[in-house]
C-alpha cells in the first residue's frame, strides 16, 4: 500500500463526486449538505503536516437543523414505528457493509489519523463491526420486569406493576480522534439498538471515516434523520450540541477538561450526560510476574496507538527486584519500534494526530527532563516533518511531577520501582483518574486482591488492552460517568418507566 494520504483521499472524493475534490458535505436529515455558513476546514496528514481534504464546518445553525431532524425522526418518522427486530436487522446490515468495506475504512483511518494501516485492519474496523453486531442482538432483549407491590395505605387493593425501558430520545454524541471509527461505533451502537436518534460530531482532526460510515448508514436503510453527522470544531459545533435544548442526552469521549465544559453546558436543561475521559493508568509488575509476557505487555500497554489511548499503561510500577530488567526490556522494545507513515507496511508506530498533540507531548518531555526525569529510551521528536515522537521510557521520576500526575497521551511511559504491594496500591490509586489498571503476577490470590483494591473501571491481569463489545468500559473518579459497551451501555440510552395498574 504505497498511496499517500492525499492521493487516496482525492481518489475517494473524485470517485464519489465524479470531479475534483470539493468540500466534503455532512449528513443532515438524510441529505449531504454544506454548512449553512459556507465555511470549511482542512483535515491534515499527520505524517507530513499537509492538508489533504476540505470538510464542511458545521456550527450552531447546522446543529439546530440536525437536532430538529433527529427529533422528527424520533417522534414521528418511520424509525419510531420500527419493531425491535427491525432495528436489530438494520444494525446487522450496517455491520455487514462495514465488514465488506474493511480495507477502505482501514486505509481512510490510517490516512486521517496516522495509525498503521495494519492496526486499523485488525483492530479498529473489526472491533467496530463486532460492536454493531453485539448491539444488534440487544435490540430485542431490552425489557422491563414485573413487581409484586404491597401498598400499605391501600389495604385490599390489587395492582399490576411493571417497568418498561424506553429510548432516552435525541442524543448528541461528541467523539475524539484516537479511534475515530471505533468511537463512533461505541456511541452509535447502543443508541440505535435502544431506538434513540443521533447527532454525531466527529473530531475535527479525523472526520473521514465517520462521514463514510454515514453513507453506509444510508445504504443499510436507516430512515432519514436517525443518524445525523455534523462536522466542525469543538468550541462551535460541539458546544452548540452540548448546550442544545432539543437534546435529551449528551455522550462524550475526550479530555477531562472538555468533559467538565460539557457537564456545565448540559446542566442548563439537566440533560443526561455520559463521559469517557482521560486516564493515567497504573501497570503493576509484581515480583512473581512472568517477565517474558510482562515486558512485551508493558511495552504494548503504552506504545499501542502511539500512547494515544485513554487507558494507556503510562505509569509502570515494577517490583525493585525486576526494575532494571524490565526497564531494559521495555527500552529495547521501544528502540525496536519502527516509526513512520501509517500507510507503509513496515511501520509499527505512526505520527501523533496533530501539531497540537506533538507540541503537548514535547512539552511533557521537556517538563519531565526539567524536573529531573531521565529518558532511557527516546525522549525526542523523530524527524522534522510530520508529528512523530520517539517511543520513550522515563525513569527517576518523583510523585508530584507533571509526567507522573497528568495524562500525556503520547508514547511516553514512566517506570517507577516499588518494594511492597500495599505501597504500590496506594501509589497506583493516588491520581485523579481511574480508567484502567493492570497487574502482572503468577499468584492467583494476589491477582484478585489487587484487582479488587485498584480504583479503576477496568483491571487487566497478565494482559493489557483487551477489549470486547460485551465488556463494559469506563472510568472511576475523573475518568468519567457511565460505561460504554456491554449491557451496561444500554442503561445510558434508556429511561425506565414504572407502570402501575389498579385491577
Ligand atoms: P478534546 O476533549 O478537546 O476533543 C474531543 C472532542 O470534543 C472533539 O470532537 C472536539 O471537537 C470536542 N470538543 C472540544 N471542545 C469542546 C467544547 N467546548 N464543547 C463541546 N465539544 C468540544 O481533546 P483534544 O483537544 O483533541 O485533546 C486534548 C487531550 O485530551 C489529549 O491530549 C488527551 O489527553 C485527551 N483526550 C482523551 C481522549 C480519550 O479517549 N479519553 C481522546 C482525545 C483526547
Ligand atoms: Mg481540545
Amino acid at each position: 500500500m504505497k498511496t499517500t494520504k492525499s492521493a487516496a483521499v482525492r481518489k475517494h472524493a473524485a470517485a464519489r463526486n465524479g470531479s475534483a475534490p470539493k468540500t466534503r458535505p455532512m449528513l443532515i436529515d438524510g441529505k449531504w449538505v454544506q454548512a449553512l455558513g459556507g465555511g470549511s476546514f482542512p483535515t491534515f496528514n499527520p505524517a507530513t503536516g499537509e492538508p489533504i481534504a476540505n470538510i464542511a464546518a458545521g456550527d450552531k445553525a447546522d446543529v439546530d437543523l440536525a437536532v430538529k431532524a433527529a427529533r422528527a425522526a424520533f417522534e414521528s418518522g418511520p424509525w419510531s414505528r420500527l419493531t425491535a427486530s427491525e432495528r436489530g436487522r438494520l444494525l446487522l446490515k450496517l455491520a455487514d457493509l462495514l465488514e465488506k468495506n474493511l480495507e477502505e475504512f482501514a486505509t481512510l483511518e490510517s490516512l486521517d489519523n496516522g495509525k498503521p494501516i495494519g492496526v486499523a485492519r485488525v483492530a479498529d474496523v473489526p472491533l467496530a463491526v463486532d460492536l454493531f453486531r453485539y448491539m444488534a442482538g440487544w435490540a430485542t432483549k431490552i425489557h422491563g420486569r414485573t413487581f409484586p407491590i404491597s401498598v400499605p395505605y391501600a389495604p385490599g387493593a390489587q395492582f399490576f406493576a411493571y417497568t418498561q425501558r424506553e429510548p432516552v430520545g435525541v442524543v448528541g454524541q461528541i467523539i475524539p480522534w484516537n479511534f475515530p471509527l471505533l468511537m463512533a461505533a461505541w456511541k452509535l451502537g447502543p443508541a440505535l439498538a435502544t431506538g434513540c436518534t443521533v447527532v454525531l460530531k466527529p473530531a475535527e482532526q479525523t472526520p473521514l471515516t465517520a462521514l463514510r460510515l454515514g453513507e453506509l448508514i444510508q445504504e443499510a436503510g436507516f430512515p432519514d434523520g436517525v443518524v445525523n453527522i455534523v462536522t466542525g470544531f469543538g468550541e462551535t459545533a460541539g458546544a452548540a450540541l452540548a448546550g442544545h435544548p432539543g437534546i435529551d442526552k449528551v455522550a462524550f469521549t475526550g479530555s477531562t477538561e472538555v468533559g467538565k465544559i460539557i457537564v456545565r453546558a448540559a446542566a442548563k436543561d439537566l440533560k443526561k450526560v455520559s463521559l469517557e475521559l482521560g486516564g493515567k493508568s497504573p501497570n503493576i509488575i509484581l515480583d512473581d510476574a512472568d517477565l517474558e509476557t510482562a515486558i512485551p505487555g508493558a511495552a504494548s500497554a503504552i506504545f499501542f496507538n502511539h500512547g494515544q489511548c485513554c487507558c494507556a499503561g503510562s505509569r509502570l510500577y515494577v517490583h525493585k527486584k525486576h526494575f532494571d530488567t524490565v526497564v531494559d526490556g521495555v527500552s529495547a522494545a521501544a528502540r525496536k519500534i519502527k516509526v513512520g507513515p501509517g500507510h507503509l507496511p513496515d511501520t509499527d508506530m505512526g505520527p501523533l494526530v496533530s501539531e497540537e498533540q506533538l507540541n503537548r507531548v514535547m512539552g511533557f518531555l521537556k517538563s519531565g527532563q526539567d524536573e529531573g526525569a531521565k529518558a532511557v529510551a527516546g525522549g525526542a521528536r523523530e524527524g522534522k516533518k510530520g508529528y512523530f515522537v520517539q517511543p520513550t521510557v522515563l525513569v527517576n521520576t518523583k510523585p508530584g511531577m507533571k509526567v507522573i500526575e497528568e495524562e500525556i497521551f503520547g508514547p511516553v511511559v514512566c517506570a517507577i520501582p516499588f518494594s511492597d504491594p500495599a505501597e504500590v496500591i496506594a501509589a497506583a490509586n493516588n491520581n485523579i483518574y481511574g480508567l484502567a489498571a493492570a497487574v502482572w503476577t503468577s499468584n492467583v490470590s494476589r491477582a484478585h486482591t489487587l484487582a479488587s483494591a485498584l480504583r479503576a473501571g477496568t483491571v487487566w491481569v497478565n494482559c493489557y488492552n483487551i477489549f470486547d463489545a460485551a465488556l463494559p468500559f469506563g472510568g472511576y473518579k475523573q475518568s468519567g460517568w457511565g460505561r460504554e459497551m456491554g449491557e451496561e451501555a444500554l442503561a445510558l440510552y434508556t429511561e425506565t418507566k414504572a407502570v402501575c395498574i389498579r385491577l
